[in-house]
């Protein structure tokens, strides 16, 4: 199989920050030993390194890391260079103070902090360019080279005259005319008809912030300057080899950046996630883990990726930095492998002695010893990932994907009403996502660019905004014998967040057979139930509570089969089907509780003919996932509780990867324990 780097192996190390070591030459030293008992074969070298790179404008003191980059080849260490322009040196910033950002305030910022540079700025790509075509030059034809990690953590908006002409040109692009642009936005509400291209601005806390297209539209650009910036790095670093793959750590659902969008532009997905285990049920915790890695990988079109930072024990910046109990680190990098990811890496290998981030969990701690249990713990991992090279290159494969996009998370989020004290759409998502896991079944996230044609079942939570593309899809999909589920909050709004006219869920109310005429909101001590009808066609029965979104709808050829129970609404259709073309579309019209949907999704695991991963209840805790190459499945069984639980295999005939004994009919998982298994596919 193919791996995502030159190395044939899974990744296991970290961001690497000698420069903040420079005048500890013993630390330096001791960092390889370390790392080669860690079992760390890559570092992220550089990302912070530009002021120690470049100390004074055009002055480059490359020598140090020539020494470290070396000194990491000859233990055969993997380098993957960083490009330094998440943190900018303060000479940047003051001699040309472009470079810094505006914010919502029209202010603009001073130098501090980081990841916080303006995208439009022509100096800023300037030096930007320099310094990673200089890194380049130097590095990337060096042997121990095998990835870019172009920038870090990018995120964020800036309002200045650069990034304002640059959003009205990007506009001009995008609505032509003028006329259109006000269209769009519905300008005639209040008054807000421009009358000129120069009036347009950027939304602000001092000016516009009403007009939810504009802000939709916003992001939307902030988006497409932040990948132009991307671009414009990787330009520089490929002009001098070409050979590298480039990556950028995202950050999982974070809604600052349409991931989906940038997915587009990176060779190989990477990412940046700090679940806060035993903060509550860490079984619940690594379903919603489960669903960032799912998403992450599906933007990456189900190639493997790579966890860029992660930490080996706590991070500094929560309200509690509680320990990661033993056994913790090792089954929760095992969950990303598990979830397609061929590597896991940290910030940082060293603790930093001072600063902001001194408390936050490292490979090395201020002990600078070996036989600290976190680093016992890391190494662990590096001997685990040692023995998972047949799986480097294996995939996920899904015949179920749950629906979720940035851009529709961003209009519910926008709109005013019906929730404005929250819509839910995360949690939306994620109820039905947690019950699909929890029945041992393989989830794709997919969106809009998504090709739907592949499933066999569609969840798509509030797609709110329906753009005409995935309208089109959607229906061919339940034409062609898919089955669909969608829910309150569907079709509502077009891609300007446009209210479709004539009857909603607008382009595929006849998909569904319902029109929505009207939705209830109520107030989170409001409870209603649902209530299936005796003989209906999915054969479900009991009585159900609801809350938050209640939907009032008009059946148009769909199958009532359940009603709400209470209100002036009760006897009302709750859930619907529709018979489409050879399909059929399941609408629930209200947020129900889990039990619901766990008996649903059930009822439609069957009706679709999904293969489960292991054909085997799983118990509470317990999630399985796997990994295929052409011959062969690796099926990984997590134990996310902290009691033993054991489970009885099907018949499949398995192994254990790792000790390479065959299985028998059960196998007992400890509190936190796992197994890696394989099967003939
Ligand atoms: C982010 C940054 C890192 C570090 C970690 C700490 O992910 O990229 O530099 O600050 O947070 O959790
Ligand atoms: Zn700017």
């Amino acid at each position: 199989m193919k791996s995502i780097t030159k190395v044939p192996h899974m990744l296991h190390g970290g961001d690497y920050n000698p420069d903040q070591w420079l005048k500890y030459p013993e630390i330096l030293k001791q960092d390889i030993e370390l790392m080669k008992k860690a079992g760390i074969n890559a570092v992220s070298l550089g990302i912070f390194a530009w002021v120690a790179l470049e100390p004074e404008e055009g002055v480059f003191t490359f020598e140090w890391m020539d020494e470290v980059v070396d000194r990491l080849y000859k233990n055969g260490i993997n380098v993957i260079l960083a490009t330094p322009s998440g943190s900018k040196p303060a000479w940047l910033s003051q001699r040309y103070p472009e470079v810094n950002r505006v914010g919502p305030d029209l202010r603009r910022a001073r130098h501090g902090w980081r990841h916080n540079h303006c995208q439009s700025s022509p100096v800023y790509r300037e030096k930007v360019a320099i310094i990673n075509k200089k890194i380049a030059e130097r590095y990337g034809h060096h042997p121990a080279a095998i990835l870019w990690h172009v920038s870090n953590e990018y995120q964020g908006e800036c309002r200045c005259s650069y990034c304002e002409e640059n959003f009205r040109s990007w506009l001009k692009e995008r609505y032509g005319t003028l006329d259109n642009l006000n269209e769009a936005w519905w300008n005639h509400f209040h008054g807000h008809t421009y009358t000129d291209w120069s009036q347009v601005v950027p939304p602000s806390s001092l000016g516009e912030g009403g007009v939810n297209c504009m802000n939709l539209d916003f992001k939307r650009f902030t988006t497409y300057m932040t990948i132009d910036f991307y671009l414009h790095e990787v330009k520089a670093v490929k002009s001098v080899c070409p050979h590298i793959p480039c990556t950028t750590n995202f950050m999982g659902f974070k809604l600052d950046l349409d991931y989906q969008e940038f997915g587009k532009a990176v060779d190989l997905i990477s990412y940046d996630h700090y679940p806060l285990w035993h903060e509550g049920d860490d079984a619940c915790l690594s379903y919603h883990a489960a669903m960032s890695h799912d998403a992450m990988r599906s933007i990456g079109n189900n190639e493997p990726w790579l966890l860029m930072e992660s930490t080996p024990s706590v991070v500094n910046w929560s309200a509690v930095s509680k320990l990661k109990r033993p056994k913790m680190h090792l089954l929760s990098c095992v969950q990303n492998v598990a979830h397609g990811a061929d590597g896991v890496l940290y910030f940082q290998f060293r603790k930093s002695r001072g600063g902001f981030e001194k408390f936050h969990g490292a490979v090395v701690d201020h002990d600078c010893s070996d036989s600290h249990r976190v680093f016992r713990e890391v190494a662990e991992v590096g001997d685990l990932l040692s023995r998972l090279d047949e799986v480097v290159g294996s995939k996920v494969e899904s015949q179920v994907a749950v629906y979720y996009d940035w851009d529709n998370h961003w209009a519910i989020e926008e709109s005013k009403g019906p929730r404005n004290s929250g819509a839910g759409y995360y949690s939306a998502v994620f109820s039905y996502y947690e019950q699909l896991v929890k029945r041992g079944i393989s989830v794709d996230l997919v969106g809009r660019y998504h090709d739907l044609s592949g499933y066999k079942l569609v969840i798509a939570p509030m797609l709110y905004m329906l753009r005409r593309e995935t309208a089109d899809k959607i229906r061919d999909f339940v034409k062609n014998g898919g089955i669909l589920v969608t829910t309150y909050m569907t079709g509502y709004v077009d891609e300007c967040d446009l209210c479709y006219l004539g009857g909603m869920p607008g382009l595929i109310r006849d998909v569904l057979g319902v029109k929505v005429d009207e939705i209830d909101a109520l107030y989170d001590r409001d409870r209603n139930s649902v209530e299936y009808l005796g003989g209906n066609v999915l054969g479900l029965e009991g009585s159900f509570e609801c809350r938050e979104l209640c939907e009032l709808v008009t059946i148009e050829g769909a199958e009532t089969i359940a009603v709400y129970g209470d209100d002036f609404y009760k006897g009302y259709p709750a859930v619907t089907v529709n018979s489409y073309g050879k399909g059929k579309a399941i609408h629930v019209a209200t947020k129900v509780d889990s039990r619901f949907i766990g008996l649903l999704t059930e009822r439609l695991i069957d009706m679709s003919g999904v293969s489960r991963i292991i054909d085997t209840d799983l118990p509470y805790g317990v999630y399985a996932t796997a990994r295929h190459t052409k011959e062969e499945s690796f099926v990984f069984l997590m134990n996310f509780a902290t009691e033993e639980r054991q489970l009885v295999l099907d018949d499949r005939g398995y192994t254990d990867v790792l000790t390479g004994e065959k299985i028998g009919e059960t196998i007992t998982l400890e509190g936190y324990g796992f197994k890696i298994l394989k099967r003939k596919k």
